[in-house]
């Protein structure tokens, strides 16, 4: 069955571009068919970290309001085999998106894809609500700040009365992911805890991803560091994945961040 899966959050800037281009490449790692769609309509951005903007002709406006095929405006990730990539239009006209198109568009992709990743915008702009319409399952970021938890709990709400799935009665299934995480803050009491995050979410964690320079690195470079076999930054992206995927794995262990880099160096030696 075919999943669609909204990567959202109540604040902006928070990581879900980065997360939703290191969750589909984990995903393409493991062999599923995978579309990631940019629905920031107005600020492309996911094309920028995948490092594939320069492939850009047509987009994601373009094929709902039938300008082009959507063969035509799929992006096929040359260095990822089934990474696939829908662009964001740039237009400032925030309303070209309706339901009705974006749910035809969500149902032709349902039938060549296993995943579709959909990149939202911050539950503040429109476009929003389309990003979350249709998901079976949304991924909420949160940096462990308390104004981006605050703003957290607010799109859940959203999630739960304006999804199309709520309408029918039925829940979207929704999974917080911890980002920008900073172990010595969390020791010294500078920072909220993941407990202390999941207590006021009251939601399943997904994944924790530690506040890593390599994101910038790797954002400049356009090369999700999930691609990155060494990078435990990279290894918490592939962790979500695998949860998606229905695995049981652990959370990382950030106290021990060296001590896991010497393991995973050894390994791959
Ligand atoms: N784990 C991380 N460690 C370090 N920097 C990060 C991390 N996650 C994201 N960033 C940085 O934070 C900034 C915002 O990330 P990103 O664009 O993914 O957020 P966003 O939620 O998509 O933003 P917007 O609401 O504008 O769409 C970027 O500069 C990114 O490189
Ligand atoms: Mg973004």
């Amino acid at each position: 069955m075919p999943e669609v899966i909204t990567i959202t959050s109540g604040k902006g800037g928070v990581g879900k571009s980065t997360t939703t281009a290191n969750v589909a490449t984990a995903l393409a790692l493991k062999g599923k068919k995978v579309i990631a769609i940019d629905f920031d309509i107005g600020l492309r951005n996911l094309d920028m970290i995948l490092g594939l903007e320069n492939r850009i002709v047509y987009d994601v406006v373009d094929v709902m309001d039938k300008r082009c095929n959507l063969a035509q405006a799929i992006i096929k990730d040359k260095r990822t085999q089934n990474l696939h990539f829908l662009p964001a239009s740039q237009t400032k006209d925030k309303t070209v998106l309706n339901k009705e198109k974006v749910e035809n568009l969500i149902n032709e992709l349902k039938k060549d894809f296993d995943y579709i990743l959909i990149d939202s915008p911050a539950g503040i702009e429109s476009g929003f609500e389309h990003a979350i319409y249709l998901a079976d399952k949304a991924l909420i970021v949160s940096t462990p700040e308390i104004s981006s938890v605050r703003d957290a709990d607010r799109v859940i709400g959203i999630i739960d009365a304006k999804s199309k799935k709520a309408q029918i009665g039925e829940e979207v299934e929704k999974y917080i992911v911890i980002n920008r995480l900073k172990p010595e803050m969390v020791e010294k009491g500078e920072m909220l805890s993941t407990e202390d995050v999941l207590h006021i979410l009251a939601l399943p964690l997904i994944g924790i991803v530690p506040d890593d320079e390599e994101i910038v690195k790797s954002t400049n470079l356009g090369e999700p560091v999930a691609l990155n076999k060494n990078s435990l930054v990279g290894e918490a992206y592939r962790r979500i994945a695998k949860r998606l995927e229905g695995e049981d794995v652990e959370f990382l262990d950030l106290k021990t961040k060296k001590g896991f880099l010497n393991k995973l160096k050894g390994f791959f030696k």
